[in-house]
């Protein structure tokens, strides 16, 4: 391994302590830029594009696998982008214990692993009610879920998950709604013609 690969990049997070909920201001320093999360961003395509598109927001991705994070950051940072950080962690451990509360604008959560054997099916985070519960803590008055998947099980169960969740209510999310990045996983399911679907949920409140 080379003594590149330890060397921190000035876009990656380093919590001081992961047993701690972070502040806002322990993300991108004291601002008032919106914040929008990308939980699972893999290699970055959308967080970047998103960034490039929005400067004046802030983008913070959550990815647990290194190699990834690194390119985002590293991506992120030859492109000159002030406005992004990628955080090494898991999305269910940062959403619901790290991130602060009511931090975010938009939450997006962009072709997450479907699961599809059905002793895995427990693992869809779409499924898990408490999980919808953290990501609606982590939101804003106001703020908004962002979901797509390939998957047409797995859109199904996670339409079912938020139309009883009382946490959220859906909305209409047409093509035109506004500007959204397309994610490298978009992309290929595209290329080979597999059907996207996406839910659009505003935080309620109850
Ligand atoms: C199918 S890929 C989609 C990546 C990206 N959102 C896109 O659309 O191109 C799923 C990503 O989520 C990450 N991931 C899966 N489970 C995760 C978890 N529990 N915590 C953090 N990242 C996770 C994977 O490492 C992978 O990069």
């Amino acid at each position: 391994m080379s003594s590149e690969e330890f060397k921190p990049f000035a876009l990656e997070l380093y919590p001081e302590n992961l047993f701690q909920r972070l502040a806002v201001g322990d993300l991108f320093g004291a601002t008032e830029s919106a914040l929008e999360i990308d939980l699972g961003c893999g290699d970055g395509r959308f967080l970047q594009a998103m960034a490039e598109h929005f400067p004046q927001s802030n983008y913070l991705g959550i990815e647990r696998l290194l190699g990834r994070v690194r390119k985002v950051c590293r991506r992120s940072e030859r492109a000159g982008l002030k406005n992004v950080r990628a955080l090494r962690l898991e999305t269910t451990y940062a959403v619901e214990w790290l991130l602060p509360r009511a931090c975010a604008q938009r939450v997006h959560l962009l072709f997450p692993d479907p699961w599809p054997k059905k002793k895995h099916h427990k693992r869809r985070l779409m499924a898990q009610p408490e999980f919808l519960k953290s990501v609606a803590d982590l939101l804003e008055e106001g703020g908004e879920f962002l979901f797509k998947t390939d998957h047409e099980e797995y859109f199904e169960v996670a339409q079912e998950a938020a139309e009883i969740c009382p946490y959220f209510k859906v909305l209409d999310w047409p093509e035109d709604a506004f500007f959204y990045a397309e994610t490298d996983f978009e992309r290929q399911w595209k290329e080979v013609g597999r059907r996207i679907q996406g839910l659009r949920l505003l935080k309620t409140s109850v």
